[in-house]
């Protein structure tokens, strides 16, 4: 029988190991050590598990890894003045802001992204990158996006004329989603909180794509017979990690699926490390 199990983990594993090889062929030519800094605002223990797990793989791949903590009461001057210390040491190639940022600093967001230099931008969150990404430009894409066509493109599943619903329209997710898809060929529905009967949505798709916070969302009886399922969600039910599927619900009538966690997420921590030794190269001039 066919693989259903689209297997995020085992494919981050493998590129996380090809990358280490590419790094090191490099570091041994310039002598320096990629370096990414992430920028996290505030104390928030979910995002100290990740940031530990991106620490791990940094340290797997050959990146140096630096957490900048900074006090969630700071003004938004002091914080724009740390990001442009940032952005001037030639010392740091990758820049990442973790999100989201507390209550206190989240009407902040945009204009912190705003300030970070595109270069070293490996979210892809930045106007340049934003306005690349528009023109198919996929050079320094949002790291989540990037993981889901990359499994997709793994496994062989070719989106032209697919119909593919998206629940989810983040600047993190969804929106950067839509361009990759388009470039693909596939025809693309949008839903969020205010779409009027997105269960008929749902069961119009042939790949859903579902990260909307919260557990169980999707059942069988939103999908349609064989659809692809990719599931983003990171929710902690009763200390236990799980996506926005019911896995066990869906498995048999679903085409392929995404367990989570151990699909999208290892693919995304893949893609930041990726997309810091795309940048290091650049600002290196290496090529
Ligand atoms: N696996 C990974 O590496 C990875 C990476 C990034 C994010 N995530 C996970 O993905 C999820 C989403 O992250 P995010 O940053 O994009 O979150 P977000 O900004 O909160 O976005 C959630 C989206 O889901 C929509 N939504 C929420 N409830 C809905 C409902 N009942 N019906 C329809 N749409 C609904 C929201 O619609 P509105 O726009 O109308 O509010 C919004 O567009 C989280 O669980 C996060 O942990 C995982």
């Amino acid at each position: 029988m066919e693989e259903k199990i689209l297997d995020g983990k085992a494919l981050a594993d493998k590129l996380n190991l090809a990358l280490q090889k590419d790094i090191s062929q490099v570091v041994e030519k310039t002598g320096i050590k990629p370096k990414l800094v992430t920028i996290l605002i505030g104390e928030d223990p979910a995002s100290k598990v990740y940031l530990n797990m991106k620490k791990r793989t940094c340290a797997f791949v050959g990146i140096e890894s630096e957490i900048l903590e900074l006090d969630d009461h700071l003004s938004k001057e002091k914080i724009i003045e740390e990001i442009n210390k940032l952005n001037t040491n030639d010392k740091v190639h990758g820049i990442l802001l973790q999100l989201p940022l507390p209550k206190s600093q989240s009407p902040n967001t945009l204009k912190y992204i705003e300030n970070l230099s595109p270069e070293k931008d490996v979210d892809g969150l930045t106007p340049v990158n934003k306005g690349k990404l528009y023109d198919y430009n996929e050079t320094l894409a949002p790291c989540t996006p990037t993981g889901i066509i990359t499994l997709l493109e793994y496994y062989n599943i070719d989106l032209k004329g697919k119909e593919v619903v998206i629940i989810n329209r983040s600047n993190l997710v969804g929106k950067p989603l839509i361009f990759m898809m388009l470039k693909r060929n596939a025809t693309i529905s949008v839903c969020h909180t205010s779409t009027i009967n997105i269960e008929s949505h749902m069961r119009r798709a042939d790949i859903l794509v579902v990260a909307v916070r919260h557990p169980n969302f999707i059942t069988k009886e939103k999908i349609k017979d064989g659809a692809i399922i990719i599931d983003v969600g990171i929710n902690r039910v009763n200390g236990k990690l799980c996506g926005d599927v019911n896995f066990d619900d869906i498995y048999e009538k679903s085409g392929k699926i995404t367990p989570s966690p151990g699909g999208i997420g290892p693919l995304t921590v893949h893609f930041l490390l990726h997309n810091t030794f795309t940048a290091y190269k650049k600002q290196l001039n290496y090529s």
